[in-house]
């Protein structure tokens, strides 16, 4: 269970979260949406400790929220283009977590067999399409055994049929007991992928609903108006 606590962030002179506070289960999956600007980038880099807190709390089951019990799968992959898809995923279980080679490889090897890479192994990342890039780099994520998933538009670079594999192997993964926040602008995708959405507008949660009910009837002004927009209300 991630829980976030009255989370304020300053950068430069803005203050960019303006206490933000929720919950997200183990196996729940929570989309943040909200217009371009409002903050959502700014709170997935806070969680992972990429930018600093100004106030506020992150627990993770109960304990203060430690680098390593996250797993960010970054905008648009971000892939070890000179390794091998297997590298790829091994590299930080050697680097960061010590590993030997052997055991390493064994962990890597069985992660993309379950994400059916098996035959990729050996190939470089520039010769993937992109669904199955960002296969790859969500194995390199969860090979770390994080307990709560950060995702940054996991879909933004894929067509239709990719992304509805995507959002499968997302929630198999949710349904292994991580808890899993995705930052997306995909509406459609937000709504069939998550049991909760948090609408953000300047820094703070307007909304936070179960997500058949915020797209059914969102209460909120903005909301309203945020969804119009997309012409999903
Ligand atoms: N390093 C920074 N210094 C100052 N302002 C920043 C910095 N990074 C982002 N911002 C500002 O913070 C706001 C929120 O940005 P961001 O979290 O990326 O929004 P979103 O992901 O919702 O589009 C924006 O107004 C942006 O200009
Ligand atoms: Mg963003």
């Amino acid at each position: 269970m991630l829980e976030v606590k009255n989370l304020y962030c300053t950068l430069g002179a803005n203050e960019i979260l303006q206490g933000i506070s929720f919950t997200v289960a183990s196996g729940e999956i929570v989309a943040v949406i909200g217009k371009s600007g409002t903050g959502k980038t700014t709170l997935l880099r806070v969680l992972c400790g990429l930018e600093n807190i100004s106030r506020g709390m992150v627990c993770i089951n109960g304990q203060k929220a430690r680098h390593g019990d996250y797993g960010l799968v970054q905008q648009g992959c971000c892939l070890f283009e000179h390794m091998t898809v297997l590298k790829n995923v091994s590299y930080a279980l050697q680097a960061v977590k010590n590993f030997s080679t052997k055991n390493a490889r064994a962990v890597a090897l069985d992660m993309l067999t379950q994400f059916g890479l098996k035959d990729k192994v050996t190939a470089y990342p520039n010769s993937l399409s992109g669904g199955q890039k960002q296969r790859v780099a969500i194995a390199r994520t969860l090979v770390m055994d994080p307990k709560v998933l950060l995702f940054d538009e996991p879909t933004s670079a894929l067509d239709p049929e990719m992304t509805n594999d995507v959002i499968t192997m997302i929630k198999n993964i949710a349904s292994r007991g991580i808890a899993v926040l995705i930052v997306t602008h995909d509406l459609v995708m937000s709504r069939k992928i998550s049991n909760r959405i948090l609408f953000l507008e300047c820094g703070k949660i307007v909304e936070n609903r179960p997500t058949e009910e915020f797209f059914l009837d969102p209460h909120s002004k903005q909301a309203k108006g945020f969804l119009k927009n997309m012409a999903l209300f």
